[in-house]
This record gives C-alpha cells, sequence and structure tokens, in this order.
C-alpha cells in the first residue's frame, strides 16, 4: 500500500531540478510590485547622497527625471515623495506645508507635467517634515492636538490632490482623518484621488534614517506613542483597519514591515482589501549596511522581500524598488 508519508512521499522529489522548483513557487517578486521613496531637497544641480542610507539620494526638483525615468523605464507602478524642507521654513505649525510652492507641489507638478499618468504619485499627509518640533500634528500644552491636527491635513491632502497626486498617504495617525479627507475630496470634486492609510504604523525605532534625510531627527522633541502604535498590541491594529476602510480608506498600509509581517498576514486574511508594507528606513540600513560589509550576501535583500508576499502584501514601499530587478536576478 502506497502511504502519504515517507517514504513513499518524499517533499524533496518536487525541489530536486530547478524547473520543477520554479514550477511550485507560490510567490515572485517583480519591480510591479513596488513603490519607490524620493527626497526631495530644494536648489538646482544637486542629488545628495544621505549616509545612513547607502544608495538612497536625495534630489533637486531639476535632477528628478533622472529617478523618475528609471523608475517608468523598469516599471515600478509609483513613486512616494518626501520633501526635506529648509529649517527656516518650519515652524510650529508646519504652515510650509499648505503652500503651494512648496518642494512637494512642485515636484508633483514637474512630474505630471512630464509623465502625465506612467507613474502614480503618493504623498504622505502628515505635518512632520514642515513642523519645528517634528510632531506629525500641531501641539498645544505638550498634547499633539488631534481635531485641529486634522483640518490642517485636509487642507494638506486638497491641495496636493489639486497638484495632481495621485494617492493620498495620510501617515500622521490621528483618529478619524481618513473620513474626514474623504468627504473633502469627494466635495471637491477629487472624487478619484485614492487614499493609502498607514492603518497600522508603530512608534518604531526604524524609522532613524528617515527623520534623518527628511532632516527632522535632531529637532523631535520626545517621541511618538501618542498616536503612533505600541509595538506590543495586534488586535489593536486589527481595530485601525477595520475603521480606516469604514471611513473610506482605498488600501492600507503595515509600517514598519519585516517586524510586523504577523500583522500583515492577519489584516489580509480578515479584510481582503489592498495591503501594502513599508519596509522602513532602518530595515534598509541594516540590511544595505550588512550587504555592503559582505557580511550577508546580497540574496538576502531578496528574501526579505519575498516575505512580504508570502505575508500577504500586494506590493512593498522600499528604497531598493529601483534596483529590484537586479537584485531579483
Ligand atoms: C512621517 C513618516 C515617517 C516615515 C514615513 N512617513 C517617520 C515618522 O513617522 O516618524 C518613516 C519611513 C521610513 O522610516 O522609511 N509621518
Amino acid at each position: 500500500m502506497i502511504t502519504g508519508k515517507y517514504p513513499n512521499l518524499r517533499l524533496r522529489r518536487n525541489r530536486k531540478e530547478s524547473w520543477s522548483r520554479r514550477l511550485i513557487q507560490e510567490n515572485t517578486l517583480s519591480s510591479s510590485d513596488f513603490i519607490l521613496p524620493i527626497f526631495l531637497i530644494d536648489g538646482s544641480n544637486k542629488r545628495e547622497n544621505i549616509t545612513t542610507m547607502p544608495g538612497v539620494y536625495r534630489y533637486t526638483i531639476n535632477r528628478l527625471a533622472q529617478i523618475v525615468d528609471k523608475a517608468i523605464k523598469k516599471g515600478i507602478p509609483m513613486v512616494a515623495l518626501f520633501p526635506k524642507t529648509k529649517k527656516i521654513l518650519k515652524n510650529e505649525i508646519g504652515s510650509e506645508s499648505l503652500n503651494e510652492n512648496n518642494l512637494v507641489c512642485r515636484a508633483i507638478v514637474e512630474i505630471k507635467k512630464k509623465y502625465k499618468n506612467q507613474i502614480g504619485i503618493m504623498c504622505d499627509v502628515a505635518l512632520d517634515p514642515y513642523t519645528s518640533h517634528g510632531h506629525d500634528g500641531l501641539i498645544k500644552s505638550k498634547q499633539i492636538i488631534n481635531d485641529e491636527t486634522i483640518d490642517v491635513l485636509v487642507n494638506q491632502s486638497l491641495l496636493q490632490a489639486e497638484m495632481g497626486c495621485d494617492v493620498l498617504a495620510p501617515s500622521d495617525m490621528m483618529d478619524g482623518r481618513v473620513l474626514k479627507i474623504r468627504k473633502a475630496l469627494d466635495n471637491s470634486n477629487y472624487k478619484d484621488v485614492q487614499i493609502l492609510s498607514y492603518a497600522v504604523k508603530y512608534a518604531s525605532s526604524f524609522y532613524g534614517p528617515f527623520r534623518d534625510a527628511v532632516g527632522s531627527k535632531k529637532s523631535l522633541k520626545g517621541d511618538k506613542k501618542t498616536y503612533q502604535m505600541d509595538f506590543r498590541n495586534s488586535d489593536e491594529g486589527l481595530r485601525e483597519v477595520a475603521l480606516d476602510i469604514k471611513e473610506g480608506a482605498d488600501m492600507v498600509m503595515v509600517k514598519p514591515g519585516m517586524p510586523y509581517l504577523d500583522i500583515i498576514k492577519s489584516i489580509k486574511e480578515r479584510f481582503r482589501i489592498p495591503v501594502f508594507a513599508y519596509q522602513v528606513s532602518g530595515e534598509y540600513s541594516l540590511l544595505a549596511n550588512a550587504v555592503q560589509k559582505k557580511i550577508i550576501d546580497e540574496k538576502a535583500i531578496f528574501e526579505s522581500l519575498i516575505a512580504f508576499k508570502r505575508a500577504g502584501a500586494n506590493a512593498i514601499v522600499s528604497y531598493y524598488a529601483d534596483r529590484i530587478d537586479k537584485i531579483i536576478k
């Protein structure tokens, strides 16, 4: 009798040859699975190194084509824009976020003018690149004030939509902002602008190099624990997602990525909506530095990225996005 167990059953049979291994592959990666973050700086003709993130740069608006051309050529569906705002333009209330000539707005206009809909543009909705204290919201008596912050975020959303942003990504973690942004967009005839909510965003130590890249690291006073989630929790994340879906989110993000694969998986299983993973700056730096120093092989990058797909992510925000074709090979 043949039984469904050893010695009749041998799982290694399917792994014996490369062609067979390829046939039984459950997950794959391609450039279409990625969102590429781009850091912006003022000035002209500059591409600036970010020391904590080897291989990642800040671009001036007139040098944007260098990276956007590359993204389009490689088939990356969307870029995410992050500004490094000059210190003199930052203040307590982050008013530069509402300036239609700020870095992000100028970049959106530039990209849309040149590339139309060849590539999507995603923009963060949050105040931290613009506030002198580095927080995502307004502060009153040492508290991040929720509802007043939302009023500004709604205006920031409308402005970015007006400039041509395709996907608004509230990363601020205020309660109720998705609903208010959705309503404002619909009332202003931006019915088709999508909302990708950073629904599950943890108060994480993995954001360090990003804060360095956008220049908010030194200015940040305290931590973000009164609005970003406690990394001890997972049920709370499911509640956040359920609420954001009700409020009108088209897609949700989990952030950071690799330490939170369990969260990605449970959201996907439970809600069956598009889920995105953000392989954040600290994760990138760990990998990039270890690979650069030959502590681990470059193949570890691919392994880390496929883990997001296996967990159920539809796409991944990654600083590797522009080099992913080489990594896959
Ligand atoms: C701002 C924002 C942060 C990141 C994306 N948007 C930092 C933060 O919340 O402090 C982090 C991204 C990364 O680390 O790569 N709201």
